[in-house]
């Protein structure tokens, strides 16, 4: 079994790109403690690579318009090259009406409809950094997806859905697996590389694997304050071909492409 580490995965990334003094806004509006930890890790990142970072926080209530009237004026501050709104959104506001009032030119997370459009397209510049970590590692690693049965659980906004179609653009063969999948077992035992973004601790025990496939395990969670994948390691370690381990796997890696698009969005410059 292999372990699929991101750590040289993101220094492989951190070479290619060249540190410049910008800033972006933070928006939050969470007590997510997942979300929060991620946040402080990727603000101290930021900073090597002479990133500042202005974070702008929010009681959950916040309602759509004070945010989108915080974003327009954010879009028009010349010393804000990128702005970030840290997901999940409380229940009440619509991603769509607040990604759609990102400045296309400040839409470090491409989750603008027209950053994310645009890979329908086959065209890929600013991508959501999660869903491009997994592509950056199955390069990495040399792991062609072309014909592959690739099964990804999860099809949310910033990871699902826009990893599907960068694995489509690829020439894998995709399925999108969701709450209402029926027979889940059933189609991810078909699935050569696995993917899995649902957030729940140990959801991906052995009975769901093809022996021999490949696991990647987005997943983010915490059991007792220690942060775990969607897939019980331990369980499935000795029949898969290989595995991305968390903490170590995506993780890094996304971060690093965070940084990248920043400074990708900051320079208009393209690797
Ligand atoms: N490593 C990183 O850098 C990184 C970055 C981003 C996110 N994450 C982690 O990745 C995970 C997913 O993030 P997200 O933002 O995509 O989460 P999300 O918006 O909550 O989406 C979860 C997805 O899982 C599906 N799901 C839930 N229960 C399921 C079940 N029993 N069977 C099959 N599918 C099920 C949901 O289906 P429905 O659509 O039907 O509700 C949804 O599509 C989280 O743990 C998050 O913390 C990690």
């Amino acid at each position: 079994m292999e372990i699929l580490s991101g750590k040289p995965v993101a220094q492989k990334i951190y070479e290619r790109i060249k540190p410049k003094p910008i800033k972006v806004a933070i928006l939050i509006i969470t007590d997510d403690m997942s979300a929060i930890t991620y946040l402080k890790s990727k603000v101290k990142k930021f900073s090597e690579f002479q990133i500042q970072s202005e974070i702008i926080s929010f009681d959950s209530n916040i309602s759509e318009k004070e945010l989108v009237l915080k974003i327009e004026e954010l879009n028009k501050r010349e010393d804000i090259n990128g702005i970030f709104v840290e997901m999940p959104l409380p229940k009440h506001i619509e991603p769509l009406n607040i990604f759609s009032k990102i400045s296309i030119s400040k839409d470090v997370e491409g989750l603008n409809p027209i950053n994310l459009g645009k890979i329908l397209y086959n065209q890929e510049f600013i991508v959501p950094s999660t869903a491009k970590a997994v592509i950056e590692l199955l390069d990495y690693y040399n792991i062609n997806v072309e014909g592959k049965n690739v099964v990804v659980i999860g099809r949310s906004i910033i990871v699902g859905k826009p990893l599907s179609l960068l694995l489509l653009n690829r020439n894998a063969t995709i399925t999108i697996c969701h709450s209402k999948t029926k027979n889940l077992k059933d189609i991810t035992r078909s699935a050569d590389i696995l993917i899995s973004a649902v957030g729940k601790a140990k959801f991906i025990t052995r009975e769901y694997i093809k022996e021999n496939s490949i696991i990647i395990d987005i997943g983010t969670n915490y059991i007792d304050n220690k942060l775990v994948g969607d897939v019980d390691f331990e369980d499935v370690k000795d029949i898969v071909k290989a595995i991305t381990p968390v903490p170590g796997g995506i993780g890094p890696i996304t971060t690093a492409i965070t940084i990248e698009n920043c400074l990708k969005i900051s320079s208009n410059y393209w690797l």
